[in-house]
């Protein structure tokens, strides 16, 4: 099906150039950074991407998280179809919802109540509008290089596609917006009269840069001091490092965690969870206003559903397994070569750092080698594995990547840094 003649991914390129800017429908998508022209796909399986051309490549993309069980997992597709098959939208109660949210609420330590959304970005957005409401407080604390999605008031040096692009700050932002966002180094602890303390609780829109040792706790500690709320946001982490994400692993609760990604299983949907009281403060329960015509949409509600179901606890151990083995065979294969890289890693996260010095904070990522990693990354397209374009980016191992995926990006990673 579909048209005899396809494009191949320059002339569809060209193409999107005309009609969408920068010929993407978001920015890191482009490849620009590492000079090329993106690839456009035609389909999924497991961990691998066919593009429009018929080339295969290992994905360590997978759409930047939400694909924890793989492409087109036969599970997530049967939930999905059957809840197509019974009505796309209703813009009325489903019993999926609240299973969803029971979910949420078994795995997340610090969730007792559940508001889904349609992206990360609106739950970013509304779990702040809520601590702001909460507190009788206008300013946020947010870390150089974390990203929460594009709201007005936290693009300040934020990381991701505006740290690909070098953006500090994105016109259009009101001075008023700007005024109230405090933006901190990562490992300092915010001061002052705050709503909220809003974290990547392991940021990975720097690339990964893991917490210093019990640096979540101080901020906890710091939060209470000062009368601010603690919001997590765990878009990426949730339900990827572990099952109730960065707060049961290291164990520090949030009064407020913002959720995305996993929880809608490659469909549009995200969430902000927490404490009771805090979110009876959403109407119609409470006076703090916030809502959507596709929040709790059920194709979205099915793929998270059929994708939290896969994850069980040897679910993570297999994911940390196949990370480690990544992990270790990158730095085997850096050190082979003589080239200079540190590999950050959790379970199911990682980045290869193009630096001679740990990376420890958003300075430190930004003085990394981005030309090296560009040409790593041409390099590793070339020999059929598609890496984030973009040194601010973590790689997304799932459960659909095999040892033979990792050892087939390990070798050929191994060649591209001996030719670098
Ligand atoms: C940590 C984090 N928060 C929020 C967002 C925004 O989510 P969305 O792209 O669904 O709006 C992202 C997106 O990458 C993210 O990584």
């Amino acid at each position: 099906m579909g048209s005899a003649v396809r494009l191949t991914s320059a002339e569809a390129y060209a193409r999107a150039l005309e009609l969408l800017p920068g010929g993407v429908n978001s920015p890191v998508r482009a490849m620009r950074s590492i000079g090329r022209d993106p690839v456009f796909v035609v389909r999924g399986e497991g961990a691998e991407i066919i593009d429009v051309e018929g080339n295969r490549y290992v994905d360590w993309v997978m759409s930047w998280g939400p694909l924890i069980a793989g492409h087109a997992h036969p599970e997530v597709i049967a939930a999905v179809t059957a809840a197509a098959g019974a009505g796309t939208s209703f813009g009325a109660p489903t019993e999926a919802e609240v299973d969803l949210a029971a979910e949420v609420v078994e795995r997340v330590p610090s969730a007792e109540m559940v508001r889904m959304t349609s992206s990360g970005t609106e739950a970013s957005m509304s779990a702040l509008r809520l601590a702001r409401a909460v507190t009788g407080r206008d300013r946020i604390a947010k870390f150089a290089g974390a990203y929460h999605g594009h709201l007005d008031g936290l693009l300040a040096e934020a990381g991701s596609g505006l740290a690909t692009q070098g953006i500090p700050a994105s016109p259009g932002v009101t001075a008023a917006q700007a005024g109230d966002t405090v933006v901190v180094p990562w490992g300092a602890l915010p001061d002052g009269e705050l709503a909220a303390i809003v974290c990547e609780a392991y940021p990975a829109n720097m690339g990964l840069v893991l917490p210093p040792e019990g640096f979540l706790s101080e901020l906890r500690a710091r939060a209470d001091e000062t009368g601010a709320l603690l919001v997590f946001d765990e878009v990426i982490t949730g339900f990827r490092v572990g099952r109730g994400g960065v707060q049961e692993r290291d164990e520090v609760s949030p009064d407020l965690t913002i959720l995305g990604k996993v929880i809608g299983g490659g469909l549009p949907a995200a969430a902000y969870a927490g404490r009771r009281e805090l979110m009876e403060r959403i109407a119609p329960a409470g006076d703090v206003y916030q809502a959507g015509t596709l929040s709790g949409n059920p194709l979205a509600t099915a793929a998270g559903l059929a994708t939290l179901g896969v994850l069980d606890e040897a679910a993570y151990e297999r994911l940390d397994a196949t990370t480690e083995r990544l992990a270790a065979g990158l730095r085997a294969g850096a050190a082979d070569a003589g080239v200079p890289v540190q590999v950050s890693h959790t379970t199911g996260l990682l980045t290869v750092f193009f630096s001679e010095e740990p990376v420890r904070d958003y300075d430190d990522a930004r003085a990394c080698d981005t030309d090296r990693y560009a040409a790593f990354c041409r390099g590793m397209l070339d020999r059929g594995v598609y890496l984030p374009p973009s040194q601010f980016e973590a790689w997304f191992p799932s459960l659909a990547h095999s040892d033979a995926h990792v050892d087939r990006t390990v070798e050929a990673a191994g060649e591209v840094l001996r030719e670098l």
